[in-house]
């Protein structure tokens, strides 16, 4: 069967990273229209009797699961998970991504390195060289928004890194407020040569609460793909 759609290749990597939940899991729950696919699938799995408690990563997954009977707990009741299954807007082969295209990245980082594994599902555009090709989404508290996004700037150009660094707005043009109450920058630098380095370098300013950047956190990439479902795994 030749898959043709994108979003049906995202279906196909989510059922394929959803073979791999047993009863009695702890999970984190990705954001995104990816991560949706998993927890739409999820949901026919508890229907049938499969029980998991999760953690969903954003407002928006959690409305969903709940509508599937889903159950959900919090990470201050449950501070240690089995497995979180989420999207990513780009990947390389090293298991490098970039997140926060739908404006989570704070919550599924937080719920991800509470996660003994993560795996990604995604489908095969979002595999590139290097890191960069999509805007790196940073985000950053509203006090001194513009002090922060103007130490990012700099610290950015000095790494070699430039390019257009816009605060994300909704579509009636208001800024866009992330779930924990925080602004995002995207930060269109293009090819990031040294993902590790420029993520150490932002951690580092005052103001900035996290990046898009996961790096060390994926065990499995699950790629929804024309042929099917391709998986890369973290060396052993
Ligand atoms: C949300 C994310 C998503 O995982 C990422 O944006 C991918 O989304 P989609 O599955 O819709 O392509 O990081 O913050």
């Amino acid at each position: 069967m030749t898959i043709t759609s994108a979003d049906a290749m995202k279906r196909e990597a989510a059922g394929r990273a959803l073979a791999h939940v047993t009863s009695g899991m702890r999970l984190g729950l990705g954001t995104g229209s990816t991560a949706a696919h998993f927890v739409d699938l999820l949901g026919v799995r508890v229907r049938e009797g499969l029980d998991v408690l999760c953690v969903p990563t954003s407002q928006r997954t959690r409305a969903q699961a709940q509508a599937l009977g889903i159950p959900l707990t919090t990470l201050d009741e449950m501070p240690e998970l089995d497995l979180t299954i989420d999207g990513a807007d780009e990947f390389d082969a090293r298991l490098r991504l970039i997140k926060g295209g739908g404006g989570a990245l704070l919550r599924e980082k937080i719920v991800a390195a509470a996660s003994k594994r993560m795996f990604v599902i995604a489908d095969a555009t979002k595999q590139i060289e290097t890191l960069g090709a999509f805007p790196l989404p940073v985000e950053i508290d509203c006090f001194g928004a513009r002090a922060t996004q103007l130490h990012i700037e700099r610290m950015a150009h000095g790494l070699g890194l430039s390019g257009p660094i816009t605060r994300r707005a909704t579509a009636s043009g208001a800024p866009y407020i992330t779930d924990g109450g925080h602004y995002i920058l995207d930060c269109a630098f293009g090819a990031i040569p040294a993902p590790e380095l420029l993520a150490a370098n932002l951690v580092a300013i005052p103001g900035v609460v996290d990046h898009g950047l996961f790096i060390g956190l994926a065990s499995a990439i699950f790629i929804g793909g024309a042929d099917g479902v391709r998986v890369i795994c973290e060396a052993a």
